[in-house]
């Protein structure tokens, strides 16, 4: 298939990519390399892409209609994954101005220019910090998701939600999947687990938020894009066409919203103490209070996506952080976020 990623050059985006080419589909990538975490990465993950046959990358801002417009008629995909987006909860505290750019204008800018050549289907990111600090646990996609702790969030509800009124008014079939911290190698500087092996490995005090008392469902990146490649197949149909009586598809069109996570969360302090154990190195812990914007836990419904694919994530924290751990080691240290 011709398959068309948006933030290619990102963490998700390379991984993704990586393994649509092992498949022997043809990629064209989208992506503006900001200046969000260190750029290097980005440029590495790029490099390696590029040296692969079936791979090119259009460099370009989703905000730049023209660019955007561009790439796509050259790429003619059969599916859009779009994955673009400006992402991290503790930075839209800092720069809330980027997230209105990239996640709303941007991705009304990319639902709009699929108007004129729609794909067969359409699949966006969205995050488990949608689910705020939701009592219903564990998270399950038909919940509501409408009370936002941070602009982040609020700005990915805003991309599900005009995703949805496209997917309605122009019949294009539109998955949206709720990702929970995904983690492992290529990973993302700013967020906690590459940024404590980082921090730990250099001798520097790793932040440790609410004391401590947290949970998350880290969800390890191999298992991520296995359900992602499953759901390319799992095309949303209108629901007057489906019998399965799903609570998570729309009633009026071909949408739907799948949690990927691995349904197990994990104390943030097993966390950190895998991490030093695979480092063999302790932490200089500094406990802090909860952060504005944070939830004490995440914890994923995952019996959609297995009810879908027949698949989900498996990987456990030993595997999943050794093999962090391991990339670490062997690629060097990073410029912090
Ligand atoms: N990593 C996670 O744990 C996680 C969790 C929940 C949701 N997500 C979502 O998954 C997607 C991928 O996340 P990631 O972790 O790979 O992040 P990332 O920051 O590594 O990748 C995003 C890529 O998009 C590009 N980009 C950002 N804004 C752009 C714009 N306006 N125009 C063009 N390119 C732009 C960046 O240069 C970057 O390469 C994002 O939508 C994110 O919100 C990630």
């Amino acid at each position: 298939m011709r398959i068309f990623v948006t933030g290619a050059a990102g963490f998700i985006g390379f991984h993704l990519c990586r393994r649509l080419l092992d498949e022997g589909h043809v990629v064209d990538g989208f992506d503006g390399l900001t200046r969000f975490y260190d750029q290097g990465l980005k440029a590495e993950r790029r490099a390696l892409l590029e040296a692969r046959n079936g791979f090119r990358l259009h460099v370009g801002m989703l905000e730049n209609e023209g660019a955007l417009a561009a790439a796509l008629a050259a790429a003619k995909p059969e599916v859009v994954i779009h994955l673009a987006a400006q992402a991290g909860v503790r930075y839209s505290l800092e720069s809330p101005r980027a997230y209105v750019g990239s996640n709303i204008v941007g991705t009304f800018n990319l639902l709009e220019a699929l108007r004129e050549n729609p794909p067969g289907h359409l699949l966006i990111a969205s995050t488990s910090s949608l689910y705020g600090a939701g009592r219903h646990i564990p998270f399950v996609e038909h919940q509501h998701t409408d009370q936002p702790l941070t602009l982040y969030a609020a700005s990915k509800k805003a991309t599900e939600v005009m995703a949805h009124a496209h997917a309605h008014l122009w019949r294009l079939p539109t998955t949206v999947f709720r990702f929970f911290t995904v983690y492992g190698p290529w990973g993302r500087p700013d967020m906690a687990p590459l940024k404590f092996v980082n921090a730990i490995e250099a001798g520097r005090p790793i932040d440790i938020y609410n004391n401590g008392a947290m949970r998350r469902d880290f969800t390890y990146i191999s298992d991520l894009v296995e359900a992602i490649v499953r759901l390319i197949q799992c095309v949303p149909r209108p629901a007057e066409e489906d019998v399965s009586d799903e609570p998570a598809l729309s009633p009026v069109a071909p949408f739907r919203i799948v949690n990927i996570g691995r349904g197990a969360p994990v104390n943030l302090l097993d966390f950190i103490d895998e991490i030093e154990h695979q480092l063999g190195k302790r932490a200089i812990r500094n406990y802090l209070p909860m952060q504005k914007g944070d939830v004490p836990v995440t914890f994923a419904d995952c019996h959609l996506l297995e009810r879908l694919t027949g698949y989900r994530p498996q990987t456990g924290i030993q595997e999943g952080v050794a093999a962090l751990v391991d990339w670490y080691r062997s690629h060097g240290p990073l410029q912090p976020a």
